[in-house]
């Protein structure tokens, strides 16, 4: 189990972080924090992902989501950890 980490990546080129990311950032890491998922993940952030047309975008295990808000951000990360 513990080699199987969950692959979280943010896009943090400025276009997604101006428009969502970085208060995506931030409620990812509350949420990994809130629920001691932490070291099931390996989460980090890269530059311009080359979509900032549907941003803001995070990718997680290789699926690339779009245009990510809050409450998506939320439902996503619900399934992703079968909360
Ligand atoms: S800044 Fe995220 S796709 Fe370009």
């Amino acid at each position: 189990m513990e080699n199987d980490k969950i692959n979280i990546t943010i896009c943090l080129g400025s276009s997604c972080f101006a428009r969502g990311n970085s208060q995506n950032l931030k409620f990812i890491q509350e949420y990994l924090q809130q629920r001691g998922l932490k070291d099931r993940v390996n989460f980090k952030g890269q530059l311009c992902s080359k979509l900032c047309n549907e941003g803001p975008v995070i990718i997680i295990n290789g699926k690339t989501y779009k245009e990510v808000n809050k409450i998506k951000l939320e439902d996503i990360l619900n399934k992703t950890f079968n909360v």
